[in-house]
């Protein structure tokens, strides 16, 4: 028997919905159109890399598809299901999650707090509310602490998980932040720029995770990514985004010889100025975290 949760990437076309579909998604803030009629359908247990220059609506998007912002047009389907009105915890509850650009959140936690308020998010019995410690909410909370624990392994983070975030390399950062999303165990997971900022041998580490949860998870990604290296490698398809909407989306080596996209919206010269911020974005977090650490220790 063959389930959508075997890792089989290959089931006949229209077998399966797409994990997700947006369709007609406009989105105004004021006077600015973030999103402006976007439509895409992402396959199931595929890496969907989206692109596209600063203010093309990525960010946008994930926060549409994660209930954090309401569309003012457009619907949102998950494995076939309407969910374009539900708020951002019943969408995380059917298994859509998402890392954030910007993760100067939580930087107090430890590592391992920081995943089991992921996981907790997750947990459908409360053991306040239930007010049992033993019994099913006992068991429940077995079962986050040894799921916590598989994804501190398949992360390697092992040595850190007593750390607070805030006192970590930023790559390493970048990777407890990609655990906080695996503790919920999501079937979609979106990512938002997890590679900015990163050296070479990091985003190496984070491409091999992210190709592993496709893989040994058979989640399926939504990666938005500067790096078209990393685009070219990673992703089975890429959608370009300029000015809230589609401008051209199909297998990766198609989208690279495009020549329109290549020349108006991957600009060498973009590219390498974008790659100078966030290298000064990433020293100036490093320094932070070294000052954090020297403060914990005294
Ligand atoms: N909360 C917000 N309030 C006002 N404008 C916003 C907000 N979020 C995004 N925008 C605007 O929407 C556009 C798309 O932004 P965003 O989705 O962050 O782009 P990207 O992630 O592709 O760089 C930009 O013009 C941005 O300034
Ligand atoms: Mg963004």
């Amino acid at each position: 028997m063959s389930g959508p949760m075997d890792g089989d990437r290959r089931e006949p076309a229209g077998a399966a919905p797409p994990a997700l579909s947006v369709q007609d998604l406009h989105l105004r803030f004021g006077g600015v159109v973030a999103l402006a009629g976007m439509s895409l359908a992402i396959d199931q247990g595929i890496i969907y890399a989206i692109v596209g220059p600063n203010g093309a609506g990525k960010t946008s998007l994930l926060n549409v598809v994660s209930g954090l912002y309401r569309p003012n047009r457009g619907r949102i389907l998950f494995e076939g299901r309407d969910v374009t009105r539900l708020p951002p915890h019943q969408i995380a509850g059917l298994g859509i999650a998402r890392t954030f650009q910007n993760i100067a959140r939580f930087k107090g936690l430890t590592v391992l707090d920081s995943l089991l308020l992921g996981r907790h998010l997750h947990m459908r019995t409360n053991a306040v509310t239930a007010g049992l410690f033993f019994g099913p909410a006992r068991r429940e909370e077995i079962q986050n602490r040894d799921s916590v624990e598989d994804i501190i392994d398949f992360l390697e983070i092992e040595q850190i998980r007593r750390q607070p975030i805030g006192t970590l390399p930023y790559g390493l950062q970048k990777r407890v932040e990609l655990g906080r999303a695996l503790a919920m165990e999501p079937k979609v997971l979106l990512l938002d720029e997890p590679m900015a900022g990163m050296n070479i041998e990091e985003k190496e580490d984070m491409a091999r995770f992210i190709l592993d949860v496709n893989e040994e998870r058979a989640t399926t990604v939504v990666l938005i990514e500067h790096d078209m290296g990393v685009v070219m490698d990673l992703s089975d398809r890429v959608a370009v985004l300029d000015f809230g909407k589609v401008i051209a989306e199909g297998p990766p080596a198609e989208i690279k010889v495009n020549q329109e996209v290549v020349r108006a919206y991957l600009g060498e010269e973009d590219e390498a100025l974008r790659q100078k911020e966030l290298e000064a974005e990433a020293a100036s977090s490093e320094a932070q975290a070294e000052a954090g650490a020297a403060e914990v220790l005294g």
